[in-house]
């Protein structure tokens, strides 16, 4: 099995190279073939069990740097790069299985796949292809990602994958990815955790698979005792079926998502003012910290990972995962529609509708995706900035799929005018551009009587308002759906 899929690679850049293969004849085929194969017959491919033994001599270092206060700062660089290699993956579309001629019996078999995520336009909502960039409106075949830590070595790799893939090749884009290690005040510092470009921690709650993730999740940095953090397998895995028997794969999702960082900061400021009329009408000038509520409103958590459901302001960081929606019901903590409450609902479906917890739960998926564009959370007018998505799954219509098209640009859900995802939701082309696409927020965090002041004696009314934000401030740029085969499924395309 590939690595990067029961668990990140970790590393901090990325190359996606985007292969369109030159399939007209058989020889072209064959040595397109040959290419996919060689990636595994040269090793450069990093397995499940070398990303495994990597991290655990990586960990080793470190506890050696911890424990020898004369080292010195190269060293402790030397010593890291030395427990560490590039990564590389590589996935298959299933035009690519088509275009190759690989036997069918290797062709796996989910629909979305099948169908690849041009014809999937329409059910997501997403922007006509011919709106796509140029890397993605091309017959995409292929996708290796080579990811390190260090800018030189993977650069190295790509070129030498480049020339490689010379003589059989019409096409191969590059995208790349930068995790941006950021400060609250975005300075960059190797130590900082990773943000998207709103400012927000990312990469925080992923379902965990391995037994030593899961036991320290539950036992370290304060533990879980009301999520579990765990999932199957099977949520993310599936037998390949041109692999042998300890041959598995799973599906890829891969999006473009370009993010209009203005955009999102008006709509914040929108909401703050209409927080800061309801918590100080006498002074309705929105604060910092009501600005920080309604980015967390908006979100679902604030920039620093605090869940707006444990709390009405930052501080808790970005460790705690430690959290469901059960003493919210109302959405007067964290609204329904924000974006982590609409991606993992956790437990609403069972409270909303009575749908067990188990057929909830069975929707996640395990996002590896990877910023683009300039390390800032304060872009220029004519940076192109945004997030280079890409989530596994063994379902691509029942995880990502669902959650983008019955969820996050489902305004009825969780309840009637619930409102859109404001990060991701997207708006069908033909959809009244009305209120009704207007959202509903807590007037005043945590409450649900609210006193209207502005009549005299003062009022109870409803425990939200309406607002509709001017977003989505997200727009998908292109993609395609991959299948990450097995080892051995590889080494039978030569
Ligand atoms: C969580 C941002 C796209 C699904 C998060 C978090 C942030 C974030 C800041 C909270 C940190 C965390 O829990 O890791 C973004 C941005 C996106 C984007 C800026 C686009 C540019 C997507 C897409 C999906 C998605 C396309 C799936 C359709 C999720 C899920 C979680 C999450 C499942 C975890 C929820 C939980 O378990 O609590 N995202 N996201 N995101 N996002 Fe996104």
């Amino acid at each position: 099995m590939q690595g990067n899929i029961l668990k990140s690679h970790g590393r901090d850049h990325s190359s996606h190279l985007l292969i369109t293969f030159d399939t007209e004849t058989p020889e072209h085929r064959r040595k397109a073939r040959e290419f996919l194969s060689g990636l595994v017959e040269s090793n450069l491919i990093t397995t499940a069990l070398q990303q495994w033994e990597e991290a655990k001599a990586y960990r080793d270092v470190q506890a050696t740097i911890h424990g020898n206060g004369a080292i010195t700062d190269k060293d402790v660089a030397a010593l890291l790069l030395s427990a560490s290699s590039v990564f590389v993956g590589v996935m298959v579309s299933a035009e690519g299985y088509r275009a190759l001629k690989l036997d069918t019996r290797y062709m796996p078999d989910d629909p979305s796949f099948l169908a690849g995520a041009k014809a999937r336009v329409d059910v997501l909502q997403d922007p006509p292809v011919e709106d796509w960039e140029d890397n993605f409106t091309v017959p995409l075949h292929a996708l290796v990602i080579v990811a390190d830590d260090v800018a030189d070595r993977l650069e190295s790799v790509v070129t030498q994958l480049k020339e490689l893939l010379q003589g059989f090749c019409l096409r191969v884009g590059e995208e790349t990815g930068t995790a941006m290690r950021l400060k609250a005040d975005g300075e960059e510092d190797p130590s900082a955790p990773v943000r998207e470009h709103f400012g927000f921690v990312d990469g925080v709650s992923q379902p965990l698979f391995y037994a030593r993730d899961i036991d320290n999740a539950r036992t370290r940095r304060g533990g879980i005792d009301r999520y579990d953090p765990s999932a199957p397998l099977d949520q993310v895995l599936v037998k390949d079926p041109g692999g042998k028997d300890t041959g598995y794969g799973s599906y890829f999702v891969y999006r473009k998502l370009e993010q209009n960082v203005e955009g999102f900061r008006d709509d914040e400021m929108a909401l703050a003012k209409k927080i800061a009329e309801f918590a100080h009408p006498k002074t309705p000038t929105p604060t910092p910290e009501d600005i920080a509520l309604a980015g967390a409103y908006m979100v679902g958590r604030f920039q620093d990972g605090t869940p707006v459901v444990e709390r009405g302001v930052a501080g808790l960081g970005s460790l705690p995962n430690n959290f469901t929606f059960d003493a919210d019901p109302d959405g007067v903590r964290c609204p329904f529609q924000a974006h982590v409450r609409k991606s993992n609902p956790r437990g609403d479906k069972q409270r909303q509708f009575g749908q067990p917890l188990t057929q909830e739960r069975t929707v996640r998926i395990v996002r590896r995706a990877i910023s683009y564009g300039k390390v800032t959370l304060q872009p220029g007018p004519d940076d192109k900035v945004g997030l280079l998505f890409l989530c596994a799954q063994s379902s691509i219509a029942d995880q990502f799929e669902f959650i983008q098209n019955q969820w996050a640009n489902n305004r009825n859900f969780l309840r009637e005018h619930s409102g859109l995802d404001p990060v991701i939701g997207q708006i069908q082309q033909d959809q009244p551009d009305d209120d009704t696409l207007a959202g509903h927020w807590p007037k005043l965090y945590g409450s649900r009587n609210e006193l209207d002041f502005s009549t005299n004696p003062p009022s109870v009314v409803g425990h939200t308002f309406a607002l509709r934000l001017l977003g989505p401030w997200v727009t998908m740029k292109g993609g395609e759906y991959f299948f990450v085969p097995s080892l051995s499924a590889l080494r039978a395309y030569g």
